[in-house]
C-alpha cells in the first residue's frame, strides 16, 4: 500500500503549474462519445479517475491512448451501450456516460454509481431531466435500462443546481432534436469548460457560467483538440498549504476568477494573494488569523471539495472559525484524523467549529476520501515531526502526485510505495 511521508515545519518556496481539471475533463470524456471522429486532449491530468474513463470507453469499444500530457481518444468504434456494473462502482461521476450514450445509441444501461464517502449521492435529477428529454428508464436489480429512440428538446427545470444533472442533460441534449433549455442549472467553470468543449465540437450551446443553459440538439458533431481547464481544487489545495505551513510560492496557469471565493477567505486569514494571466503567487507568513463563517454552497459560493483543504490550513489560527457544509451529509470524515494531529475541531451536525492550536504534531493518520485526503498533507505541512498518510489511493483520484508537487513547492514530502 502506497503511503505518503511528510515531515512539517518548513516554510513552503517554489513554483507548480496546475494540472488539468479532473472535474472538468471527466464528462468531457463522456462528451467525446458524441463524435466518432477523433478528440485530442491536452492537459489532461493522468488520475486514478481520468483511468477509469477510459477503461469505460475502451469497455464500449473506443480507442483511447496516452501522448505525453494529452489524451487522444477516437470512439468510431463503439459496439455497446452497457457499462460494466465494476467499473460504475470504481468512479462515482460515472453517471455521466448516461447522458452521452442515450445521445449517440438511442438507449444505454447501466448501474447506479452507487454509496459515496460522503453520503448518499442520488442521481434522481439526471434520471428525471433525461426522462423529460423522451428517455424511458428502468429500474431492475440496480441496474438501470434506459431507452430513448428520439430525444426531444424542451424545457427542464432542476430543483437544485446539479453538477452532473446539469451535465448529463447537456450531453443528452445534443443528441435531441429542437432546443433544450436546462433551467437551475449548475452554474461551475467545469459547466463552461464542457460547454468550450462541445462547440469546439460543432455543437450548438449557450448560457453555461449562468442558471440557464440552452442547446440546440441534432448538429452534426466534428473531432476537435481541446486543452483542460485547470484545476481549481488542486490549485485551492496549494494555495492552503502554503496558508498552512508559511512560505512563498507561485502557481502557474491558475485562475483566481474560478477561485475568488477560496483567495477572499486566504485574504481575510492573512495571506497576501496576487493574480496574473500567468498564475497566482501567494505568500504567507506568521500565524492565521481566525475567518468569518465559511458556508459552503453551489458556484460561485464557497466549494465544498475544498472545505476539508481550508479547515486543515486554519488549525492553528487565532481564534475559532466556524464550518457549515451545506452540499454533502457527510463530509468531516477528515476531522478525526486532523484531530489525531493535535487539531481542536468540534463537529455538530452540518456544523464544525475549528479552535486553533499552537502546536500539531505528526501522526500516522488514514485518508477518508479524495480531498479529506489532501487535507491530512496541508495539515501534516504545518505539524511538527513526521506524518504518514496511508490509504492515499483516494488522493489519487484527483492529484496527479500530490508528493511531486509538493516538493516542487518546498516540502518535505515523499510517496514511499
Ligand atoms: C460534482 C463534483 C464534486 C463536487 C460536487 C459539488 C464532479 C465529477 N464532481 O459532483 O467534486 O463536490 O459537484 O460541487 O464534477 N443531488 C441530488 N440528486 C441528484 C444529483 C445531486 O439530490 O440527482 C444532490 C447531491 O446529493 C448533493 C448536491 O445535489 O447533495 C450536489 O450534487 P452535484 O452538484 O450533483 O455533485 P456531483 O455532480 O455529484
Amino acid at each position: 500500500m502506497s503511503q505518503l511521508l511528510v515531515r512539517g515545519g518548513g516554510r513552503l518556496k517554489g513554483e507548480v503549474a496546475v494540472q488539468g481539471a479532473k472535474n472538468s475533463v471527466l464528462p468531457i470524456l463522456a462528451a467525446t462519445l458524441l463524435t466518432a471522429d477523433e478528440v485530442e486532449l491536452r492537459g489532461c491530468p493522468r488520475l486514478r479517475d481520468v483511468d477509469a474513463s477510459v477503461r469505460i470507453l475502451r469497455g464500449l469499444g473506443c480507442e483511447a491512448h496516452w501522448e505525453g500530457g494529452n489524451l487522444l481518444v477516437k470512439t468510431g468504434g463503439l459496439n455497446a451501450w452497457s457499462i460494466s456494473d465494476i467499473l460504475m462502482r470504481e468512479m462515482r461521476s460515472s453517471a455521466i456516460f448516461l447522458g452521452a450514450i442515450l445521445a449517440r445509441c438511442g438507449q444505454a444501461e447501466l448501474s447506479y454509481p452507487g454509496g459515496c464517502e460522503l453520503g448518499p449521492r442520488p442521481i434522481d435529477l439526471h434520471l428525471s431531466g433525461l426522462r423529460a428529454l423522451g428517455a424511458e428508464i428502468g429500474d431492475a436489480g440496480g441496474m438501470l435500462h434506459c431507452k430513448a429512440p428520439e430525444l426531444k428538446g424542451r424545457e427542464v427545470v432542476l430543483s437544485l443546481p446539479s453538477v452532473g444533472a446539469t451535465e448529463n442533460l447537456m450531453l443528452a441534449a445534443c443528441g435531441g432534436s429542437g432546443v433544450t433549455t436546462i433551467a437551475n442549472a449548475a452554474r461551475e467553470p467545469e459547466i463552461v469548460d464542457l460547454q468550450n468543449f462541445l462547440r469546439a465540437c460543432g455543437a450548438k450551446v449557450y448560457g453555461a457560467g449562468t442558471s440557464t443553459v440552452t442547446v440546440e440538439g441534432k448538429q452534426p458533431l466534428h473531432g476537435c483538440t481541446y486543452t483542460i481547464m485547470p484545476d481549481r481544487i488542486t490549485a485551492a489545495t496549494y494555495l492552503c498549504a502554503a496558508a498552512s505551513a508559511g512560505g512563498e510560492i507561485f502557481l502557474r496557469g491558475a485562475r483566481e476568477d474560478h477561485l475568488a471565493t477560496v483567495t477572499a477567505v486566504l485574504r481575510e486569514a492573512g495571506c497576501s494573494i496576487l493574480a496574473d494571466e500567468a498564475g497566482i503567487a501567494c505568500t504567507c507568513q506568521g500565524r492565521l488569523q481566525a475567518v468569518r463563517p465559511v458556508r459552503t454552497a453551489p458556484y460561485p459560493g464557497f466549494p465544498t471539495d475544498a472545505q476539508a483543504i481550508l479547515m486543515a490550513a486554519l488549525l492553528r489560527s487565532q481564534g475559532a472559525t466556524v464550518f457549515e457544509e451545506n452540499i454533502f451529509e457527510n463530509r468531516y470524515r477528515h476531522v478525526d484524523e486532523l484531530t489525531r494531529m493535535g487539531a481542536n475541531i468540534r463537529v455538530s451536525g452540518r456544523a464544525a467549529v475549528v479552535t486553533g492550536v499552537e502546536t500539531l504534531h505528526g501522526a500516522p493518520v488514514y485518508c477518508t476520501d479524495l480531498r479529506g485526503g489532501a487535507a491530512l498533507c496541508v495539515a501534516a505541512l504545518a505539524a511538527e515531526g513526521e506524518t504518514t498518510i496511508c490509504e492515499i489511493s483516494h488522493i489519487d483520484r484527483g492529484y496527479e502526485d500530490l508528493a511531486r508537487d509538493m516538493r516542487a513547492l518546498g516540502a518535505d514530502a515523499a510517496r514511499i510505495e
